[in-house]
């Protein structure tokens, strides 16, 4: 049995159809889904997991919100660490396996190639210091375990990047979005499929570790923006293509410190799983055929 948190989220709801695939599925999650479980209550998962007994765990819930994580260190730290920690220990006991997901974040971002795997972390912000925390304890716990580092996620539901700048494009003359972020958008139905083929690999214990898992090429937040726009005017979802101005990182002040370049490497994923991502562009044009 596969054990999937987090179900109602962006990657949760793409896994929650394709997991099944696979073997039966149990969704957890606050509310909506088999079995309730608030991962914040650390003493609930290991009863939850003691009366499920999953062979496979996949953990797509996380304290997400990167912003309001700097005031509330201590609930991400629980959600995105200690929870993963209660989860390796007990996938380590019963000889479950883990999959978990991690975020470009962790990194500080001054580089200006895309990072490996193995490269030193340097997490600047709150979240990112509690997912990095979360994967050492993962790795820690002796657990068979598959971490994917993703980045800058969304789909045609949930709270992302896409839906907040097709909303902003309805409303206003004209947007002033960030030039000089560079990163991996990639949809949460990507990185459902690329789980999913990774857990139906064979050998998939030997190849225990840690994997980039995003899409291929790199963009701005901006270009991005402009993207998302010209491809909603060009699919009639919006009336116009809003233009967009490019602005630095110091002109749209923000709680959390984000890193400049956070592209990430798909090399070990293409090179132990044969797993190809589609590029960013092709990702962007699915999500938008799917609105
Ligand atoms: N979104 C990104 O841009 C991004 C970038 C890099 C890495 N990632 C990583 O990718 C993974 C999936 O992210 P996503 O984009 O799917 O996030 P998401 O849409 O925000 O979903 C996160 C899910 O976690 C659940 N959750 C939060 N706190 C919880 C708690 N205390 N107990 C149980 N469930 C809880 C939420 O439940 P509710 O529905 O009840 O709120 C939500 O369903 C996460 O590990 C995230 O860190 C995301």
């Amino acid at each position: 049995m596969i054990l999937l948190t987090g179900s109602n989220g962006q990657v949760g709801f793409e896994l929650a159809s394709r997991l099944p695939a696979l073997g039966s599925v149990v969704c957890a999650a606050r509310s909506d889904a088999d079995i309730a479980l608030d991962l914040g209550d650390l003493g609930a998962i290991e009863k939850a997991l003691d009366a499920q007994r999953p062979r496979i765990i996949v953990n797509a819930a996380a304290y997400t919100a990167v912003d309001a994580a700097e005031d509330n260190a201590e609930l991400a730290d629980r959600v995105n660490h200690r929870a993963v920690a209660v989860l390796g220990a007990w996938a380590a006991r019963n000889n479950a396996l883990v999959v978990h997901y991690s975020t470009d974040y962790v990194f500080a971002g001054n580089g200006e190639a895309p990072y490996c795997e193995d490269e030193p972390i340097a997490p600047q912000s709150v979240y990112g210091r509690s997912k990095a925390d979360g994967e050492t304890a993962l790795r820690a716990s002796g657990a068979a375990h598959l971490i994917l580092r993703t980045a800058w996620v969304y789909a045609p539901r949930g709270k992302n990047f896409l839906l907040t700048m097709l909303r902003a494009a309805a409303e206003r003359e004209r947007l002033r979005v960030v030039d000089d972020q560079i990163g991996c958008p990639t949809t949460a139905a990507t990185l459902a499929e690329i789980t999913t083929h990774m857990l139906a690999a064979p050998g998939l214990r030997e190849n225990s570790g840690t994997y980039h898992a995003v899409s291929t090429g790199s963009v701005s937040w901006c270009g991005f923006a402009r993207a998302i726009i010209q491809g909603a005017h060009q699919r009639g979802l919006l009336a116009r293509a809003t233009p967009v101005d490019a602005i630095a990182t110091g002109d749209y002040p923000a709680k959390a410190r984000r890193p400049a370049y956070s592209v990430l490497s798909t090399e070990k994923l293409q090179r132990v799983f044969g797993i190809v991502p589609p590029s960013w562009q092709a990702g962007l044009d699915a999500t938008l055929d799917r609105l």
